[in-house]
């Protein structure tokens, strides 16, 4: 056996494992979401009726990429009966065992048949597997429960490649579980819903069922999320989630919803015509009430927000305010959220927008803590196309302060006397002519709110900065540049091109993970490195064999998908445990990222980034794909899970906390993805996102500038989808003008995953590096041909090939595996 790897020989439990799953534990506290509570919650401890499909088979996560293979997850049952509940539904729950077994073996046949058909796009994105409803409830299950409190929990799976089916049984209840809940709801004095999905469900269900007496959104949880529910339900703990997007009430409230790709059919065009209105934008600039707003959620006790102090330095904002625990029995936390409603202007404006939020530790009751809120007016401008600027039109800018973005009254009216030019820009990836977006409805400006304290704001404070749009030359310190000087043309193409998913052995050996750079270099001085997903902790190979040739294989499948590969396949992939060496890496699945999002807690997720950060050190991981951060546009998308919010700037603020934990362990480096508008599953590799500039900037990149600003993250990874016909990775506009020059961004930029692959005519290869898109992932020698014909027929300059070589260099040598390379000369973990 000659492979270097940091998996361990053992499959004990260290303490790494044990520290980061209390982490977990933490996190999903904390994201899980009360919707409804007439006072059946929190339930003590006694006997208790457990149905539904999440009930034992509890989601923790979603599927795909973003899958994390923990060494063991606690479910909903799991955690009742840990924390001392006794389930008394064994029979229905152990009938619906039986049918989700079922479900997985018809499910595998029908991979099969699509295998057989040898229809590519379907190998390589194996049909989601559906959980199946589980049987009727009848009497007797309720008689033989013996209680008077029942859970009800509906789970729906989802993941990459595929959006969420917008019939009945996947966004919304299926005629067997509304059944179920309208028999469950009569049957027991308490009945609680439990959502066991990635992002937002159609509610109707709850107005034509009378006896609901509480709803939970417990998202995907990771590893400890039945442990945490289970705190939660009996008042161990007290929920303080929130929703990170809005719930409409039906479908149909959504804008354009219709025209949705998976709904209308039309996947390969998605015209953004709602423009800038998407999620409480939308709810509240139209009037359109949702069922449960953005930022809402409930707890055990309650909270008064006392008399805000607002002041206003130059362009910076403060407000500060006492938070009181107002009740007598439950400790909790409150999350604190500033709106800001602009003045409509020329250019017309959403309603109101989040500016800042701020949550409180935990507090006693009657215990208080002051919160501050702060931003920075220029966050505030509003982008526009005709003269390429960010600009704030003068007028009355009234900051809202409150817990939802329903239930906010002002604080203050900023005055700014005149309109004033924040910065100078260039237009950007123009849109086709024609796309028409939704406008707004009419002034949004309210009239100035009584006795509210008028700040005047100076537009003297405001420096227009003009943004420098020179294209940027080969950087990096002497050392990169010494060794870049040493490399040839060809060399440079095995560098901007990784080594591939299944290709020659990587120097060092994570399994599981998601692609390396080149190991051909090793004897110039340079290591491959190791890039892993993402978001909810590392996607690793949690048993690993190792062949006596070397080869490492497989024990357990590393991917859900994986259970149905043919035989032939399977024996190629998997190991046999009793006569290879088992090697062995257990990785925490924290919660999803829509989960983490709810927590509203930037120190948290500052936290769990740095878990992972420690986890990539003890593996050997340089670069984690992930965090993922595409704006939430509508509730099908099939990665919503992934990402946190619709609002850019939930999104970017909890982006670069997770970075910051994570890179605050030395060579340990994020990606920020997808960049950008990747948000529709179906055909993501030819549709083509169509948006107007403005909603492009302050929608969809926004979220992506915060985090490169307050994060700076080592690298951010281009998108499958065309942005106005023109693929991510081949766009100069967003992969070097946007990153680049407007955002100063020095890192690295990588592709998504085959998306420059020339046998599917995608992107280009040789394109994206002129582009600024750096290095192409998992890569393969057919991008390699595609960059040294680039070379000679002129799309690509040779200059271009050493910039995109110079950032390899750079992340490779930041890299922690470099620095041990140097220090072992190689020899790491040689087993
Ligand atoms: C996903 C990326 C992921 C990559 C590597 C792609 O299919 O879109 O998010 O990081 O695969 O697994």
């Amino acid at each position: 056996m000659d492979i270097n790897t940091k998996a361990s020989f053992s499959d004990a439990v260290t303490q790494r494992e044990k520290d980061n799953r209390r982490l977990a534990y933490s996190a999903a506290i904390e994201g899980i979401t009360l919707l409804e509570n007439d006072g059946a919650m929190p339930v003590p401890l006694g006997n208790i009726a457990l149905f539904g499909a999440g009930a034992a088979h509890t989601i923790k996560g979603g599927t795909g990429s973003g899958e994390v293979n923990e060494r063991h997850s606690v479910g909903i049952l799991e955690g009742l009966e840990k924390a001392g509940y006794r389930v008394t539904t064994q029979k229905w729950l152990a009938d619906y065992d039986e049918a989700f077994q079922q479900a997985e073996r018809d499910h595998a046949k029908l991979v099969a048949k699509r295998l057989r058909r040898l229809d590519f796009i379907s190998v390589i994105n194996p049909l989601p597997f559906r959980y199946p409803f589980g049987r009727k409830i009848t009497p007797q299950d309720v008689a033989e429960s013996d209680t008077d409190t029942c859970l009800y929990v509906i789970a729906r799976q989802s993941g990459e490649c595929y959006d969420r089916d917008p019939a009945k049984n996947d966004y919304a209840l299926s005629e067997v579980e509304r059944e179920n809940l309208k028999t469950l709801a009569a049957a027991y004095e308490k009945t609680i819903l439990v959502i066991n999905t990635g992002a937002s469900m159609d509610l109707a269900v709850l107005d034509e069922t009378k006896g609901v007496n509480a709803v939970v959104f417990f998202c995907q949880q990771g590893c400890e999320g039945g442990a945490a529910f289970a705190d939660i339900l009996s008042g161990a703990a007290t929920p303080s989630g929130r929703l990170s997007a809005s719930w409409a009430q039906r479908y149909e409230d959504i804008p354009f919803g219709d025209e949705y790709g998976v709904v209308s059919g039309r996947c390969d065009e998605a015209d953004y015509k709602e423009g800038l209105y998407v999620g409480y934008r939308y709810f509240d600039s139209f009037g359109v009430a949702p069922r449960y707003p953005f930022g809402y959620g409930l707890g055990y006790t309650e909270f008064a927000l006392g008399e805000p102090e607002v002041t206003a330095d130059k362009t910076a904002v403060r407000v500060r305010l006492p938070v009181t625990n107002t009740g007598e029995t439950y400790s909790g936390k409150e999350t604190v959220q500033l709106y800001a409603s602009c003045p409509a202007g020329g250019l017309g404006r959403e309603y109101q927008s989040l500016a800042a939020f701020a949550k409180t530790r935990l507090l006693a009751p009657g215990e208080t803590q002051t919160l501050t809120l702060a931003f920075d007016m220029r966050d505030l401008a509003a982008y526009d196309e005709k003269t390429a600027r960010f600009v704030l039109e003068a007028g009355d800018y009234v900051l809202r302060l409150g817990r939802h973005s329903r239930d906010t009254r002002p604080a203050a009216l900023l005055r700014l006397a005149a309109g004033v030019t924040v910065s100078r820009h260039q237009n950007i990836c123009p849109p086709a002519p024609g796309l028409k977006t939704l406008e707004q409805p009419g002034a949004t400006e309210a009239p100035p709110p009584e006795n509210a304290k008028i700040i005047p704001l100076d537009p003297a404070a405001f420096e227009a900065r003009t943004v420098d749009y020179t294209p940027p030359g080969v950087s990096g310190a002497p050392e990169v540049r010494r060794i870049l000087a040493t490399l040839e043309a060809r060399d440079m193409v095995e560098l901007v091109v990784g080594a591939g998913m299944f290709g020659p052995r990587p120097f060092l050996n994570v399994p599981g993970s998601g692609g390396n750079t080149t190991s051909v270099l090793v004897s110039k001085g340079l290591s491959n490195i190791v890039l892993c997903d993402g978001p909810a902790g590392l996607r690793l190979q949690k048993t690993s064999a190792v062949t006596k040739k070397g080869a490492v294989k497989m024990v357990e499948t590393q991917l859900a998908a994986m259970k149905n590969l043919p035989k032939i396949a399977k024996k190629l992939l998997f190991g046999n445990p009793q006569k290879d060496k088992l090697v062995y890496q257990f990785a925490t699945a924290f919660p999803v990222g829509n989960a983490l999002a709810q927590t509203w807690n930037t120190q948290l997720l500052q936290a769990v980034g740095s878990a992972v950060g420690r986890e990539m050190e003890e593996y050997g991981v340089s670069v984690w794909l992930a965090p993922g951060m595409n704006i939430q546009r509508n509730p099908l998308c099939g990665r919503n899970y992934e990402y946190f919010s619709e609002d850019p700037l939930l999104s970017g603020k909890l982006a670069a906390a997770i970075t910051r934990g994570v890179q605050s362990h030395e060579g340990c480096f994020v990606t920020l993805k997808h960049f950008a508008c990747n948000n529709q599953e179906e055909r993501r590799q030819w549709s083509s996102s169509n948006l107007d500039e403005r909603t492009l900037r302050e929608i969809y990149l926004r979220g992506f500038e915060i985090a490169l600003r307050e994060g700076r993250p080592g690298c951010v990874m281009s998108s499958y989808n065309k942005i106005n016909g023109v693929y991510a990775p081949n766009s100069y506009d967003l992969c070097t003008k946007v990153l680049r020059n407007e955002w100063g961004f020095d890192g690295l930029v990588m592709s998504d995953w085959f998306s420059t692959w020339a046998r599917m005519k995608l992107a280009s290869s040789a394109l994206a590096l002129a582009s600024g898109n750096d290095l192409i992932m998992p890569g393969g020698k057919s991008s390699k041909k595609v960059i040294l014909a680039g070379l000679k027929n002129g799309l690509l300059r040779q200059e271009d090939l050493k910039r995109c070589s110079a950032n390899v260099i750079k992340l490779i040598l930041a890299s922690r595996t470099q620095k041990e390379f140097e220090q072992t000369e190689g020899a790491t973990h040689g087993i």
